[in-house]
């Protein structure tokens, strides 16, 4: 029996990067998985998440000897998030736990950024955790239990030139977090956000694409600022999963409208 047995996790952006690793490692723990991606390009974005990459993070889930739900959904999308909602329950009864982790991001001046792109921006970001948490909250006050936990950025604690749409949607998510703290704290619901400095995920090989660099020279790049150097500077997804798997579990149940950065250091001024 692991220390999830018997928690359902819905994880958004779960097709890969930190998102599957986040569902793997649930399962690995015991949970049943509900993993939701788009499964759709964005025009003027990187590549997404493809529906086979999404099958391949549920079957990787069972592997473990969990259950596994994928679910072909966007976030944006109130009427498809509340199917998400919708066959959870019918699936496993209840939901426990929501990791907003779905994101889009894009290299933009800000005399240059299009209508599309920024409201592609802050709808995946923003919008996308909000239609998530609306959906998973009544199921979770009934059951006076609930761990949320949002995927923010650095770039919300530092923000970034050029990123300023990413920033700005970050940040905004950042102070959900702790609006979304108080409001449901009364319902033994924690909700806490994790700021991840770079990880080398599809996300960021589509900003070195942008910028016309070799993903790990991008990588070194945004990561500058680390105070580890060399290897130790470098960020793996099972960092941003072990904060994660900390906060989602009873060990952090003191812990509640935390931003934890998970960046080397980075951000801390
Ligand atoms: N990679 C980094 O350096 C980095 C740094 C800080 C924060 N983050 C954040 O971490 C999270 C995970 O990113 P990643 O690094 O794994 O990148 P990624 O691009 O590999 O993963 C993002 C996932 O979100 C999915 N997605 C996008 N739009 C969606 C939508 N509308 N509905 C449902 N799913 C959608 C994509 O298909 C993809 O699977 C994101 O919120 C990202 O902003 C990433």
């Amino acid at each position: 029996m692991g220390t999830m047995t018997g928690k359902t996790a819905i994880v958004t952006g779960a097709g890969h990067g930190q998102g599957a690793n986040h569902c793997i490692r649930l399962a690995d723990a015991g949970a049943n998985v509900v993993a939701v991606d788009v499964c759709t390009d964005v025009e003027f974005f990187y590549p997404l998440a493809s529906k086979e990459e999404l099958e391949d993070t549920a079957a990787r889930c069972r592997s473990t000897g969990s259950d596994a739900l994928p679910i072909v959904a966007d976030v944006r999308d109130p009427t498809q998030v509340a199917s998400v909602l919708d066959q959870t329950i019918e699936r496993f009864g209840r939901v426990d736990i929501l990791c907003n982790n779905a994101g889009l991001a894009r290299i933009d001046a800000i005399d240059e950024v299009s209508d599309d792109v920024l409201s592609a921006i802050l709808d995946v970001n923003v919008r996308g955790a909000f239609n998530m948490t609306r959906a998973v909250t009544p199921a979770m006050k009934e059951q006076n239990y609930g761990k949320i936990i949002n995927i923010a950025s650095a770039a919300a604690v530092k923000p970034l030139p050029y990123l300023s749409h990413y920033s700005a949607a970050k940040g905004a998510i950042a102070a959900a977090t702790k609006s979304w703290a108080r409001e449901l704290g009364p319902w033994g619901i924690n909700v806490n956000c994790i700021a991840p400095g770079t990880v080398l995920t599809a996300m960021i090989v589509g900003l070195a694409a942008q910028l016309d660099k070799a993903p790990e020279q991008a990588f070194d790049e945004f990561n500058s600022g680390s105070v580890f150097t060399g290897a130790r500077s470098h960020i793996t997804v099972d960092d941003i999963t072990d904060a994660l798997m900390f906060l989602v579990s009873e060990s952090s149940r003191m812990i509640t409208g935390h931003v934890l950065a998970v960046d080397g250091g980075k951000t801390n001024t």
